[in-house]
């Protein structure tokens, strides 16, 4: 499992945020941007994060370091402002946090990474069905020069037909993917070389390590899925599945 922490305050919303996360400090004296278990999206979004996340640094992109953070009741007492309270009180447990990058700022276009880079970003939002990097909504910071990857909540999103479908990998294989309001397509060289390249690293060994990491609390329960590890079995098939039929999905490159 990911590193678990517990927080030791509650600093600020984050305003921006659609999910309203917020910022907090946590007992390693680290800050932390914070994905709430309570917030509307529920705990699937945060298995999201992780999974796309820790594969996206498994194949070398730079994602601030995720955690597991535990929300305890004195947090949620002090708490001035009510809709955070509120907020914080439906969050007790066990939440995403995912390291504060101090100084960051929006990926605007100015700073854009190789044609390598770019490529192979759009190829894991393309093979993750991430809709959410887009020019309104980068989810891409810039820090010490390099872009770094975030907010990866959207990806994955069969798993939200599992409590009424259950899992079906090779509708997710076949489901393709519209790169036309990508934020890095016209930057982005060679898609299919990225794929070349990436896609034999995704060995069972490697989604296995990734699955693991996702706290079993999270992994919730769906017809013909009845234990976490069920669940993370799930997920490496629908990886494995959709990796193996590019030409769903697979983005034409620039070049
Ligand atoms: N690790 C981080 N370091 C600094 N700022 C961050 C970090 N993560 C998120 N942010 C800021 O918070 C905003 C919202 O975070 P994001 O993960 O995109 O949440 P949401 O799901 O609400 O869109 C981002 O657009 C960014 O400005
Ligand atoms: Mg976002």
């Amino acid at each position: 499992m990911l590193e678990q922490i517990t927080a030791t305050r509650y600093v600020t919303p984050l305003k921006e945020g659609g999910s309203l996360p917020g910022i907090i400090e946590a007992d390693d004296l680290g800050t932390y941007v914070l994905k709430f278990r309570g917030a509307g999206q529920g705990l699937k979004v945060l298995v999201a994060e992780v999974l796309v996340g820790e594969l996206a640094r498994a194949l070398g992109l730079a994602v601030p370091r995720l955690t597991v953070v535990d929300l305890q009741a004195p947090i949620a007492k002090y708490e001035a402002d009510e809709e955070v309270q509120d907020l914080l009180t439906a969050s007790l447990g066990l939440n995403l946090g995912i390291d504060f990058l101090p100084g960051s700022f929006g990926y605007d276009g100015s700073r854009p990474p190789s044609p390598e880079v770019a490529a192979q970003v759009l190829w894991l939002d393309a093979l993750t069905a991430n809709v959410d990097r887009t020019w309104s909504n980068p989810n891409l910071l810039v820090w010490h020069r390099e872009p770094w990857l975030i907010d990866h909540g959207a990806a994955l999103y069969f798993h939200h037909g599992w409590p009424s479908r259950g899992a079906n990998p090779e509708r997710f294989a076949a489901q393709p993917f519209d790169a036309s309001t990508h934020v890095l397509r016209d930057v982005a060289a060679d898609p299919a070389g990225a794929h070349e390249r990436l896609a034999p690293l995704l060995t069972p060994e490697l989604l296995d390590s990734v699955t693991a990491l996702v706290p079993d609390e999270w992994l919730e329960p769906a017809p013909g899925l009845d234990s976490p590890d069920a669940l993370r079995a799930a997920y490496r098939e629908h990886f494995q599945a959709r990796v193996a039929n590019p030409s769903a999905w697979l983005p034409g490159g620039a070049s």
